[in-house]
C-alpha cells in the first residue's frame, strides 16, 4: 500500500529533514525534501504528491500558505504541518483551514507514522467514494436515458399498433423518428422486388415530386448499400462519403446522415433514412440506437398490418363465393345487386358525395342483398303472397348482412348502408324504424334504386314493368317510403342517360 505512495517534506532544518527522510523512507514511502517554502510549492508544481508535511514556521512563506498554494494546483493532496509551537489554537485553525493533521515537536516516529497512515488511508478511501459516487451518477444518468429512450419508443410501438392501416403507419413512423433523433428529413424507402429498385413509401421534410421522382436500383446509392449489406450506417457528411451516389439524388440536401435496414422475417424489405440533423448538428450513435427501434417497432407493425390485410382479402373473397351462391339460389336476382351498385353510384355522383361515401354505396350496392344466402329457397322464389312468419324471415336478411361484413373493420360504412336499406324515409321501415335524415343517405339511395331495379325486372311473382311505370310507382311512394331528393335525382339521370337503365 505504501509502494508508490510518495510524500514532499519540507522544512528548513536539516536535522529534520534527514529525520523525516529516514523514518518514511524507512516505512517504504517515496520521499522528496524540500528547504524552502518556494522549492517545496516548485516540487509540487512539477510532481504529484500523495501528502505534503511542513514545518508551519518557515523563513520565507508561512506553512499555511505553502500548502494552500499546492492546492491550487492539486485541490485532492493531503497535509500535515509540524509545529514546535504547539497550541490548542494553532491545531484547530489549520485543521479548520483543510488540513489533515499536525504533528508537535518533538515527536516519536511511530506517532509520525500513525499519522501519515492515517492521511494516506484517508486519501485512498476519499478518491475510491468519489469514484463510487461518479459512478453512481453516471449509471443513473444512463438509466434515465434507456427509461427516456424506452418510454419513448413504447409510446411510438403504442401509437403505430392503435392502426392496421399501412399507411397511418408509415406517416407515424417518419414524424416520430424525426422528431425523435431531431432530423429535418426521415424516408422510408421499400424495395420493388420485381424492378430490384428502392421507392419512397413515405417521407418526412421532401416535396411530393422528389418521393415520387425517387427510384433508387438496389445495388446504388447509400440505402441501396444499406439493403444490400443489411447494416445500420451513421455518417458525419454524406458529401464525402463515397458509397453516396449523387447522381441519384441531386436534389438531396446532403450532411449528416442515418439509414437504418428494415427486417422482416429476416429479410430485408426496405430502409428507414433520416438526414439533415437539425441546427446543423451531427447525428450520434445514441440517434442510431433510437432509429433502429424505431426500424425493428415499424417492422412488427408492417408485419401486423399485412397479415390484417392478407386476413381481409381472405374474407372479402368468401364473401364474393357467397354472393355467388346468393345468385345461384334465385337465379331473378343474378344481375340485381349489380344493377343496384351502378343506379345508387349514379346518383351519389350526381348528389356530389365525396369518394369514401361513394365507394362505401358501391359496395353496399354490391352486398346489400346477401344475408338472404340463409333465408330457404322456397321462400325466395314462392310465387304466391308471404305469410308473416315467411315476411319475418326474409327481414331478417339485413341484419344477416350487417354480421357477415362485421369482421371487416373497413366495412363499418357499408355495414350500416345495408342496415338501413329497408328503412322507410316517412317512419314504418324496418328492422329499427327509423326515419328521413336518421338514415343514412347510402341507405336512402340504395332504397331507391332497389326498389327501382326489382320493379322493372322479371320476378317469380310478377311480370317486369316498364321505366315509366316505375316512375310513377317511386313518385307515388316519394316522401312516405322513399326521399324526395333522391327520386328526384334518379328521374332526372334517367332523362339524361337513359342508356344507364337500358335492361
Ligand atoms: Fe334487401
Amino acid at each position: 500500500m505504501k509502494q508508490g505512495t510518495s510524500i514532499l517534506v519540507i522544512d528548513d532544518m536539516d536535522v529534520m529533514r534527514n529525520l523525516f527522510m529516514d523514518i518514511l523512507t524507512e516505512a517504504g514511502y517515496k520521499v522528496t525534501v524540500a528547504s524552502t517554502g518556494k522549492e517545496g510549492i516548485d516540487h509540487a508544481k512539477k510532481n504529484i504528491f500523495d501528502l505534503i508535511i511542513t514545518d508551519l514556521k518557515m523563513p520565507d512563506i508561512d506553512g499555511l500558505q505553502i500548502i494552500e498554494a499546492i492546492k491550487r494546483n492539486d485541490p485532492e493532496v493531503m497535509s500535515i504541518i509540524i509545529t514546535a509551537y504547539a497550541s490548542v489554537k494553532t491545531a484547530q485553525d489549520a485543521l479548520r483551514k483543510g488540513i489533515f493533521d499536525y504533528i508537535t515537536k518533538p515527536f516519536e516516529s511511530k506517532n509520525l507514522l500513525f499519522i501519515v497512515d492515517r492521511a494516506i488511508k484517508s486519501k485512498k478511501l476519499k478518491r475510491a467514494n468519489q469514484q463510487l459516487m461518479k459512478n453512481l451518477i453516471d449509471q443513473k444518468v444512463k438509466l434515465q436515458e434507456e427509461v427516456e429512450d424506452l418510454s419513448i419508443l413504447y409510446k411510438i410501438k403504442q401509437e403505430i399498433s392503435s392502426t392496421l392501416e399501412l399507411n397511418t403507419i408509415f406517416e407515424i413512423i417518419v414524424n416520430r423518428a424525426a422528431d425523435l433523433v431531431d432530423a429535418e428529413i426521415c424516408a422510408i424507402l421499400l424495395i420493388n422486388p420485381e424492378s430490384k429498385e428502392l421507392f419512397i413509401q413515405w417521407a418526412h421534410g421532401l416535396n411530393k415530386e422528389y418521393i415520387e421522382s425517387t427510384k433508387v436500383p438496389i445495388n446504388e446509392g447509400i440505402s441501396g448499400w444499406i439493403a444490400v449489406n443489411n447494416k445500420a450506417v451513421i455518417i458525419e457528411d454524406l458529401e464525402k462519403d463515397s458509397r453516396f451516389n449523387k447522381r441519384t439524388h441531386e436534389n438531396y440536401y446532403a450532411n449528416s446522415f442515418i439509414g437504418v435496414p428494415l427486417i422482416l422475417k429476416g429479410e430485408v424489405i426496405g430502409v428507414i433514412n433520416t438526414n439533415a440533423k437539425r441546427l446543423k448538428n451531427t447525428f450520434n450513435n445514441h440517434d442510431l440506437g433510437l432509429l433502429s427501434g424505431v426500424a425493428m417497432e415499424a417492422a412488427i407493425a408492417i408485419e401486423h398490418a399485412a397479415q390484417y390485410k392478407d386476413l381481409q382479402n381472405r374474407y372479402l373473397k368468401s364473401i364474393a363465393v357467397l354472393a355467388k351462391a346468393l345468385d345461384v339460389k334465385t337465379k331473378w336476382t343474378y344481375n340485381h345487386s349489380k344493377n343496384v351498385s351502378e343506379y345508387a353510384v349514379a346518383i351519389a355522383k350526381k348528389l356530389g358525395l365525396s369518394r369514401k361515401h361513394i365507394e362505401a354505396i358501391k359496395q353496399a350496392g354490391k352486398l346489400h342483398d346477401l344475408g338472404k344466402v340463409i333465408i330457404a329457397d322456397e321462400i325466395l322464389n314462392k310465387k304466391g303472397k308471404l305469410t308473416e312468419e315467411e315476411r319475418n324471415k326474409v327481414r331478417e336478411h339485413v341484419q344477416v348482412s350487417a354480421e357477415i361484413l362485421k369482421p371487416l373493420g373497413f366495412m363499418e360504412d357499408v355495414s350500416k348502408i345495408i342496415m338501413q336499406h329497408h328503412e322507410y324515409y316517412g317512419g314504418g321501415g324496418y328492422p329499427l324504424g327509423i326515419q328521413k335524415r336518421e338514415i343514412t343517405i347510402g341507405a336512402r339511395i340504395i332504397a331507391v334504386v332497389d326498389a327501382f331495379d326489382a320493379i322493372i325486372s322479371e320476378r317469380p311473382y310478377r311480370k317486369k314493368a316498364s321505366i315509366d311505370e316505375a316512375i310513377k310507382e317511386l313518385e307515388k311512394f316519394s316522401g312516405v317510403q322513399f326521399d324526395p331528393k333522391i327520386v328526384r335525382t334518379l328521374i332526372k339521370l334517367i332523362k339524361e342517360k337513359p342508356e344507364l337503365f337500358k335492361r
